[in-house]
């Protein structure tokens, strides 16, 4: 039995290395994958490009502290900034501690102004924005409001707070996934592909916003520290790359395409397709616990379950039009079992 706690359904099976859109079991079997853990590994697994930067920062100094400078997370704020609607960022190591910022960074906004009962968080109903108590506070909000957005922010000077952490830095084929619509948020929150495996997260905000965060008001011991920003900075190097999100784009309506195809082959298997760019959603009729297994143990395609019976398919965003075939394939062999098994 094992000596960890028993918070996860851990499957058994153990992977050895990484090589682009596969990784390798213990036994030398290859998986594809098509989860990315939970939308993480942007560029994949074993970039050089990242493995050169991470190789080279171990050489130099693992860790120092926020009270000094930190040249490569100066960097990658600025960068940011460059690069987005912010003017100013705080890193973190995770995604969940980015929406504790974020919902710091609203409050102490208006507390500072003087606006001391603005302190309210209104989210979505089916939210989810991570498991520490402020952000499980924050997901499933029953405070539901029909076409909440940033016209309504304005309305009542409320604070438009977008969680990026899993659809941002190029998934959905725009860098930001907001960039769909027509709006500029107040402070936005981005973990996982930002580091592409090394963990970090950052909040980003207006000037406006983020200036009554002064010191004291906010700090982690590790949040940006040199090994995590060197990552950071070279995963953005390959995100920038001229044509980089373009891939993504066409990548995703290349998914979309085979996917219609999919639940055109088989209507009683696909109820709906969901999601954008390579964040993609499929509401399948059989269980998708079981279904997630079947598709690992008989077809080596790795993909993740959402709540609704949905099945999520997150690629790497390197993925290829023939990684997206195959994966299809593999799917359409699941279901096709599937149907062999009941007649
Ligand atoms: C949309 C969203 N927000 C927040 C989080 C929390 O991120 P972390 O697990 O890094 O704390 C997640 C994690 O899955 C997420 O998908």
């Amino acid at each position: 039995m094992s000596a960890l706690y028993g918070t996860y359904a851990r499957s058994g099976l153990a992977f050895e290395r990484g090589e682009g859109m596969r990784l390798y079991d213990q036994n030398g079997v290859a998986y594809l994958d098509f989860h990315s853990g939970i939308a993480v590994n942007a560029l994949g697994h074993g970039d050089p490009h990242l493995v050169g930067a991470l190789k080279s920062a171990a050489d130099k100094v693992w860790h120092t502290s926020n009270v000094f400078t930190i040249p490569e997370q100066e960097r990658l704020g600025q960068r940011l900034v460059d690069a987005t609607f912010a003017d100013s960022v705080f890193f973190t190591n995770s995604g969940a501690e980015a929406l504790e910022c974020a919902i710091k960074t609203a409050r102490h906004y208006f507390w500072a102004k003087g606006e001391t009962d603005r302190y309210e968080i209104i989210a979505f109903t089916g939210s989810f924005h991570g498991r520490t108590l402020g952000t499980i506070a924050a997901g499933g909000n029953p405070n539901y409001l029909e076409g909440f957005g940033r016209r309504l922010c304005d309305e009542y000077g409320m604070l438009l707070v977008l969680d990026e952490v899993q659809c941002g830095y190029g998934r959905t084929g725009r860098f930001f996934a907001f960039e769909w619509s027509n709006i500029t948020p107040d402070i936005v929150a981005v973990a996982k592909a930002i580091g592409g495996g090394f963990p970090l997260g950052a909040c980003l905000a207006r000037g406006e916003v983020a200036a009554s965060m002064v010191p004291g008001t906010h700090g982690s011991t590790y949040g940006g520290n040199p090994l995590a920003t060197a990552v950071g900075n070279a995963v953005l190097d390959r995100i920038m790359e001229p044509g980089f999100i373009e891939h993504v784009d066409q990548m995703g309506q290349r998914l979309a395409w085979h996917l219609q195809q999919l639940a055109q082959r088989f209507p009683d298997q696909v109820l709906e397709l969901r999601g954008k760019g390579l964040l993609a959603g499929i509401k399948i009729t059989p269980p998708v616990r079981d279904f997630v297994e079947r598709l690992r143990s008989d077809h080596q395609l790795l993909a993740i379950g959402a709540g609704d019976n949905v099945l999520r398919l997150l690629p790497p965003l390197i993925v290829t039009e023939a990684d997206i075939e195959e994966a299809v394939g593999k799917i359409a062999a699941a279901f096709e079992a599937i149907q062999a098994e009941t007649n």
